[in-house]
């Protein structure tokens, strides 16, 4: 067979764990191949060993059926070997051009060197279609766009064999789309992809074959074509998992959340830019109505002016028929709003703060936690004992472990405890599944059912066009600013929303 990477039993110990126990995973030449587990199964580790990042303690590796020691990312790359890391790692305040460049630079004749540099990364930008500007700040771009960035920056150090670490995990869907695109543009040419995710569907979209990590150990090899996601996601959690959400169709009571001609406008280069445009729509209690969108529509603004981390420029805002637009935070918190948030570590969670701390932080003034300004640690511990056990959060110390030690999963488990505790009225969630993987979406799903289900309104705001169709028992859409469509799910494809996403098409039972 012939293989173009093959890692051998590779073993490769962190103090007190094992990340890698025995990891056996071969690469075709011409093929992209899938790398599924969940957070923390040993993927990146994985990546790292092959890119030279460490030193596996047991395992060989061998490139194109020869025996390597790849000490650095300077001999993978001599290798061939590329890597685009879960975190990009581009110099901001460089171009895109230096950035491409960085590191194969020749000191004489730089400015001619710099030249031909160009010329060869618009040619490779042409052929890949991963259109550029070569002298735009790294700053200034999204992250879509530095993704391409970092693709150049393989294809100008002519790797074959590129590794993508969760990719998909910061794009739109749009963008995730064209990263497909290019993933196959790439084989076609003769590269060979390794595509860490753990997203079934995007598996199933690009990957030839796919190997599964669970805990450290390897799992198997499938080929994708003759494996479904259900039999996928088993293999990766090792259970069997929901894939489809079990709800009832929903009942929908009084109104808890009224949101009434809300605007928000941003002052930028002296011109006025309305950001969210008289929006209005209601949530009762007992369904889960989605907003969906492409990133940057508006969402980010409605949500803040809502929640009251920011103003809003005109409208209004009610809970329970109570007008709180002019309320604090803490006071919409403290009458009936929970809320998940888009960013769980600059909104959700003090990193530095241990777990107990985290899962009362928007209760620890009241009397059950607190008695003449001294805070009551007893009840503190016992309460975040019973969330630990309830909603199965997972941590090396329990209550006293330093919530930024811990995974992205569990993070956000403890932020979904924490606000559904409260038995909000309504509970906002923001993007609640970002990032994390199967068993730990399932988990969030099943929880925002049973909200519902217990009577609480749920507005929820989604990229996930699966979660928005699956979750959802209405679907507004934002565009630019505006919500330009009430749906039924029932009665749409995924096809039709997204045209109504991308802007092409308006309407539904607007109210
Ligand atoms: N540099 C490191 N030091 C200590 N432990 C680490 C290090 N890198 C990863 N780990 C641990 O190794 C395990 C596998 O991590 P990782 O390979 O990042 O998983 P994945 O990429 O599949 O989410 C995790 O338990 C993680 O906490
Ligand atoms: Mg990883």
């Amino acid at each position: 067979m012939d293989y173009i990477i093959e890692m051998l039993h590779i073993t490769k110990e962190f103090p007190g764990i094992i990340a890698n126990d025995d990891i056996t995973l071969q690469l075709k030449k011409g093929e992209i191949h899938a790398l599924l587990g969940e957070n923390g199964a040993g993927k990146s580790t994985l990546m790292s060993v092959l890119f030279g990042l460490y030193q596996p303690e047991k395992g060989i590796i061998k490139v194109r059926n020869k025996e390597e020691k790849i000490t650095g990312p300077l001999d993978a790359n001599d290798l061939g070997i590329g890597m685009v890391h879960q975190h990009f790692k581009l110099v901001e305040n460089f171009t895109v051009l230096q950035n491409i460049v960085l590191g194969m630079e020749t000191t004489k004749q730089g400015f001619l060197r710099m030249k031909e540099a160009r010329k060869k990364v618009m040619e490779l930008s042409e052929k890949y279609k991963l259109l550029v500007d070569p002298d735009a700040l790294i700053s200034d771009i999204t992250v879509g766009m530095q993704q391409r960035v970092e693709i150049l920056k393989m294809l100008y150090r002519d790797n074959e064999i590129m590794i993508f670490d969760e990719p998909t995990a910061v794009l739109t869907p749009q963008e995730i789309e064209e990263l497909m695109q290019i993933m196959r543009d790439l084989v076609k040419e003769g590269k060979s992809i390794l595509f860490i995710t753990h997203k079934l569907n995007e598996i199933k979209a690009v990957a030839d074959r796919c190997s599964v990590l669970r805990r450290g150990k390897y799992i198997g090899t499938v080929e994708v074509a003759d494996t479904t996601p259900q039999e996928m996601s088993e293999m990766m959690v090792g259970r069997k998992v929901n894939l489809t959400i079990e709800k009832k169709s929903s009942e929908p009571k009084e109104v808890v959340l009224e949101v009434k001609d809300l605007t928000v406008e941003a002052k930028k280069e002296g011109h006025t830019k309305k950001l969210v445009q008289n929006a209005s729509f209601q949530v009762r209690r007992g369904e889960i109505v989605c907003i969906a969108g492409i990133d940057g529509n508006g969402q980010t603004e409605l949500v803040h002016a809502i929640t009251g981390l920011s103003d809003m420029s005109a409208g209004a805002v009610t809970i329970n028929g109570e007008d709180v637009t002019k309320k604090p935070i803490r006071y919409r918190s403290t009458h009936g709003l929970s809320h998940i948030p888009e960013d769980r570590h600059k909104h959700g969670l003090v990193l530095d703060y241990n777990l107990a701390y985290n899962l009362v932080l928007q209760q620890y003034f009241e009397k059950e936690f607190q008695s003449s300004r001294f805070l009551k640690n007893d009840s503190i511990y016992k309460y975040a004992e019973k969330l630990i056990q309830d909603y199965d959060i997972r941590s090396s110390e329990g209550p006293f472990t330093v919530t930024r030690s811990m995974s992205g999963g569990n993070q956000q488990k403890a932020i979904v405890a924490r606000e559904v505790s409260k038995t909000p009225d309504i509970l906002l969630a923001v993007q609640p599944t970002r990032g994390l993987d199967v068993g730990a979406i399932e988990y969030i799903h099943k929880q925002l059912v049973k909200q519902r289900d217990a009577g609480a309104a749920i507005l929820l705001v989604s990229l996930e066009l699966d979660e928005v169709m699956n979750l959802s028992d209405r679907i507004l859409v934002m565009f630019e600013g505006e919500i330009v469509a009430d749906l039924d799910p029932k009665a749409i494809t995924v096809q039709e929303l997204g045209l109504y996403m991308a802007g092409a098409k308006k309407g539904g039972e607007l109210s």
